[in-house]
């Protein structure tokens, strides 16, 4: 048998863990005009269940006879994707429920929505043309919604990755529908960390700035020993008693990392033949960390401003935890300091305590995987140096965090990146 495990971005698990208390939140609000959570951003690191979770309130909404409409920013506008989309479901038809039955694919996405104009009649999605705008295609779908008497949801997946106008004009016309209009529209959000600071810096996002920021609760120990337990048992498998708690320790509450190692284990032990024992189980979490540092750590370090990675090596540079005050030398203003934090914080890399003023790693940095990153961006910089032709003005060169383009000050400036001269 192959393993029952995940070990993928975006695919929901056969067993989902620690979401229950989240999950009834919304099914309860889904159902209730006033509450906070229908319009929600979901914030947090690789790997912690983000699409999974907006999977479930998407299944949540449709079960509650919603029209859903689910994309991700990463390619295209928005309003062309939904226009495809409804396209799709048209010509789905009749056979949206044998494709429902397959995992969650971009195809099963449009079978719910054809599901979804079944029960509000098909007249609602019959004038959508792929030139309407955004705000049209909210406004017709919500109002085609409120005279069936049920709402519609857009979930939206990956919202950091939309370029500056995209996410601007999402945020005006969800606010307009939504607010202004009074339609019945739920929205669902998801996001890395970073995209905090990109919504503060910039008043024409505050709809997603006043959106319901709920946790994503990091999944406790006791949650990954009882999911390696049920899910190998599940598959005809056994393990030990001291596997499952080195497995589940080592998953430091993230998503990604349990699936990996457990899928690592099943198939280092030949499971389900033989039992997953403790080497086995060593030798996943060894792999596991080799993962978590290329698919979720290095991308993480990529996002972060030199800054940041300024504090993180210092950290790295240290036996003990820093004390905040150490970190002035790298960012003088207490309040950039405080939104420096912030941003680390959230993004996984540390813990503050506030009371002590101690900073110390998170789930996601540890001194290795710090250094080696380090290590790696220094090797990078000094490679495109000396690629440069004589003369040539080397720039920085860093990915805008704010708005598009890279950083055109010279490689090494002081201060905050620049797009502009
Ligand atoms: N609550 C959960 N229980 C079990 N596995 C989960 C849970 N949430 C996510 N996963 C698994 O973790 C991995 C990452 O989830 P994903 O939603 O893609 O994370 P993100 O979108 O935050 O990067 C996937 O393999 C998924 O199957
Ligand atoms: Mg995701």
């Amino acid at each position: 048998m192959s393993s029952p495990f995940t070990p993928d971005f975006g695919t929901s698990p056969t067993h989902l863990v620690g979401r229950t208390a989240l999950r009834d939140e919304w099914k309860t609000a889904l159902r209730t005009p006033t509450d906070r959570l229908r319009t929600a951003l979901l914030l947090s690191p690789r790997g912690t269940g983000k699409t999974v979770m907006l999977n479930e309130i998407e299944d949540l909404a449709a079960a509650q006879g919603m029209l859903v409409v689910a994309v991700d920013t990463s390619t295209a506008g928005v309003a062309e994707r939904i226009a495809e989309q409804i396209e799709i479901a048209r010509e789905i038809g009749g056979s949206a429920a044998d494709i429902l039955r397959q995992p969650q694919t971009e195809l099963a996405k449009s079978a719910r929505l054809s599901l979804g104009f079944a029960s509000l009649g098909w007249a609602a999605a019959i004038p959508v043309k792929p030139q309407w705008s955004l705000r049209r295609i909210l406004t017709h779908l919500a109002t085609a919604s409120s005279s069936n008497n049920s709402a519609m949801l857009l979930s939206v997946d990956e919202l950091h990755a939309a370029d500056s106008d995209e996410a601007r004009r999402l945020a005006a016309d969800l606010q307009h529908v939504a607010k202004r209009e009074y339609l019945p529209l739920c929205f669902a959000g998801a996001a890395l960390p970073f995209f905090r600071g990109v919504m503060r810096s910039d008043r024409r996002l505050s709809f997603f700035n006043r959106c319901a920021k709920p946790t994503l609760p990091r999944i406790s120990k006791e949650d990954a020993a009882a999911f390696y337990r049920l899910m190998i048992a599940a598959a005809d498998g056994t393990v030990t008693d001291e596997s499952v708690d080195a497995m589940a320790t080592a998953c430091g509450g993230n998503a990604y990392k349990m699936q990996h190692i457990g899928h690592i284990a099943w198939l280092v032990a030949e499971a389900p033949q033989r039992e997953i024992g403790v080497e086995a189980a060593h030798e996943a979490i060894d792999a596991a960390n080799r993962i978590m540092y290329e698919d979720v750590f290095r991308p993480l370090w990529e996002d972060l401003t030199p800054a940041e990675r300024r504090c993180l090596e210092r950290l790295a540079d240290s036996t003990e935890p820093l004390h905040v005050a150490e970190l002035a030398t790298i960012e003088a203003d207490p309040d950039g300091l405080s939104a420096m934090l912030t941003s680390l914080v959230d993004a996984g890399c540390v813990e503050y305590d506030h009371a002590s003023g101690a900073v110390s790693f998170g789930h996601l940095g540890d001194r290795e995987a710090i250094a080696e990153a380090a290590s790696v961006s220094r090797h990078l910089q000094a490679a495109d140096v000396t690629a440069r032709p004589l003369g040539a003005h080397p720039d920085c060169g860093r990915q805008m965090r704010r708005v598009p383009g890279r950083c055109v000050l010279p490689l090494g400036h002081a201060g905050r990146c620049r797009s502009k001269r």
